[in-house]
């Protein structure tokens, strides 16, 4: 079993009580499902809480760090000489929320010196604390995780993002869906990208890719993919910053052949 680091500890307090009220709030919203309005406002109060929480938390431990959080932006302090603040996404899943599919996750991650150092993305509804600290490994909750072995695409299955209103390039992603479902064993759309990502590191899913998405969505799982001992970087096997918003995730066999049908070619560019 790990010893969990001061760091984690922190990190776990804080994810733990945002996470008893999210929890008690998707009761509710599962009762609201009815209500010709439905649980929208209801939602919102709920994850600007899990936020307030998070921030309150981790301030409260570690007062010198910033924060770059999704509902209230960067705030907070300097970080210190390593410039270190939190990346948070407080309710990663909404829509699942919203709709009472129990499929959403806190995602915190800590960026230093812009690099991601330390990762958690806690499930609360299935009690699953996916952490790392980057060269300790990647746990979901005390076992150690590795990516998946598989080595052909045919036996792969692969986790994305669809596109919805108002947001994203349709057309480009139903050109990326028809070429990669053509060669695998399957494709999945959780709703949850720091989730998608948790479950490469698992080994759950064989890879996974997404654009359009936002840095609290990728700060923790990249750091858990990539002590799980896989590749995350931009979809087209360029290395990835926090501030790159399509990415692609797999085992070392998988990430090439899946960035090539993701874009469309033949070849693609070497795995980072
Ligand atoms: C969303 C989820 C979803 C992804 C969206 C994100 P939110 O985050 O991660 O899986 O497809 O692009 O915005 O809004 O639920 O925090
Ligand atoms: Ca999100
Ligand atoms: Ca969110």
């Amino acid at each position: 079993m790990p010893v969990r680091s001061a760091l984690m500890t922190v990190m776990v307090r804080a994810a733990d009580k945002a996470a008893r009220g999210l929890k008690r709030d998707f009761g509710e919203v599962e009762n609201l499902q009815v209500s010709k309005k439905g649980p929208a406002d209801f939602v919102t109060t709920a994850d600007l809480k899990a936020e307030r929480v998070l921030k309150e938390e981790l301030a409260k431990a570690r007062p010198d760090y910033g924060f770059l959080m999704e509902e209230s932006g960067a705030s907070g302090g300097s970080g210190g000489s390593e410039g270190r603040r939190w990346v948070v996404d407080p309710l990663d899943g909404t829509t699942n929320f919203l709709h009472g599919l129990p499929h959403f996750a806190i995602s915190i991650g800590l960026e230093e010196r812009g690099e991601i150092v330390a990762a958690l993305i806690y499930d609360p509804i299935k009690d699953e604390l996916f952490h790392a600290e980057k060269g300790s490994g990647a746990y979901l909750n005390d076992r150690r995780l590795r990516v998946s072995g598989r080595t052909r695409m045919e036996d792969a299955l692969i986790g994305t993002g669809i596109p919805f209103k108002g947001h994203g390039e349709h057309g480009t992603f139903a050109g990326e869906v028809e070429r990669v479902s053509a060669e695998v064993a399957g494709v999945r759309r959780w709703g949850a990208a720091s989730l998608d990502l948790a479950y490469v590191a698992a080994g759950r899913l064989d890879g996974f890719w997404e654009r359009g998405l936002s840095p609290w969505d990728i700060a923790a799982g990249a750091l858990l993919v990539r002590e799980a001992g896989g590749y995350l970087t931009a979809i087209d096997g360029r290395p990835w910053t926090l501030e790159g918003d399509a990415i692609l995730a797999a085992n070392s066999y998988l990430h090439k052949p899946l960035s090539a049908l993701v874009l469309g070619r033949k070849d693609a560019t070497k795995s980072a």
